[in-house]
């Protein structure tokens, strides 16, 4: 089993990357080889100011350890460190077909109706993913739904090239939905839509870098409604603000929505929410301390992904090497 995933370095990490991402990643590493990139090449797909994009990297970097990515259990990196991903992806695209980009959904959303000022990377993303995946031979790739789509063309990606040249090149890769319960965080303002760095309402999400004061009013201030906790997680359904909040303490704890209501159930908000604050504080003050510790010391960071990087070129290396060959483009 090896585990791989990438996240794009779009720096104001929140507690919906933490919960629905970050912390599956960390609880993977200790049952399987788990490599874990910042997708820089990924985000030359939208226009981003160098300085912007340079410190992001670093900024998520540090978030995912401070996290609790062990740089000693996994193989930490930025994915332009190791240039074999834009190497293969310029192979893969020989055999992505234009027909399969079209169908992808991330590609119609991003670009919307403007098609024709969209970058030529943002067209062609889905195969840099198809490289980073195929070449580590990935078995398991931890995903939101949203990507599932990008794993199974992959999956495509790898099969044709495998039969066009006759060789058994790239193993097919598995979307992996396990790895414990992935939350999804809803906005603290809107329980109906998604937690996200692009909300112009800093209240509808707690960042990483928030202090413990601000953690504590920001749920003081989320939406909810006057009613009870219920005992069964099903009268929830029409309250997304309720179910949202029972959803974060339930991913944090590690319970089920059953579990938490049972401790609430005829409670309000107003004994829910600082129960929930003192968590959430609990949970992030550690976090942030790390973090501040890293940007105090940006040399051990880049030494830390250095090194992530010369492990992955390592393992990177043979399957690059048998894709060339396979193409005809070395004997
Ligand atoms: N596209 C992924 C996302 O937006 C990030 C990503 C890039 C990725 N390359 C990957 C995820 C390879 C898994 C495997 O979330």
């Amino acid at each position: 089993m090896r585990v791989l995933s990438g996240i794009q370095p779009t720096g104001g990490l929140h507690l919906g990357n933490l919960l629905g991402a970050i912390l599956r990643w960390v609880r993977m590493q200790d049952g399987a080889e788990c490599l874990y990139f910042l997708a820089d090449l990924h985000s030359l797909s939208e226009y981003m100011e160098p300085e912007v994009r340079r410190a992001s990297v670093r900024e998520m970097a540090a978030a995912l350890i401070a996290s609790g990515i062990d740089p000693a259990k996994s193989i930490l990196f930025a994915q332009s460190a190791v240039p074999a991903h834009a190497e293969l992806c310029w192979l893969l695209n020989g055999t992505a077909r234009m027909g399969w980009l079209n169908r992808m959904t991330q590609w119609k959303d991003k670009a919307g109706k403007n098609r024709e000022g969209a970058s030529v990377a943002l067209f062609d993303y889905p195969v840099l993913q198809a490289a980073d995946i195929l070449l580590y031979q990935a078995t398991h790739v931890p995903v939101g739904e949203d990507q599932k789509q990008h794993i199974e063309l992959t999956r495509d990606i790898a099969l044709k090239f495998n039969a066009d040249f006759d060789a058994d090149v790239f193993v097919p890769p598995e979307p992996f939905i396990g790895g414990g319960a992935a939350a999804r965080v809803m906005s603290l303002r809107d329980g109906r839509a998604k937690m996200s760095k692009s909300d112009p309402s800093d209240m509808s999400r707690v960042n990483l870098t928030d202090s413990d004061d601000d953690i504590a009013q920001k749920i003081r201030k989320a939406k909810t409604d006057p009613e009870p906790l219920p005992e069964d997680p099903a009268l929830l359904e029409e309250r997304p603000e309720a179910r949202n909040l029972v959803g974060i303490l339930a991913a944090m704890s590690g319970e089920s929505i059953e579990q938490v209501l049972a401790r609430f159930a005829g409670q309000g908000f107003g004994q829910f929410k600082p129960v929930l604050a003192d968590a959430l504080v609990a949970l992030l003050a550690p976090l942030r301390t790390r973090l501040e510790e890293f940007r105090r010391d940006p040399a051990e960071l880049d030494r830390m992904l250095a090194d992530g990087a010369e492990r992955a070129q390592q393992l990177a290396a043979p399957t690059l090497a048998a894709a060339y060959r396979a193409v005809g483009l070395t004997s």
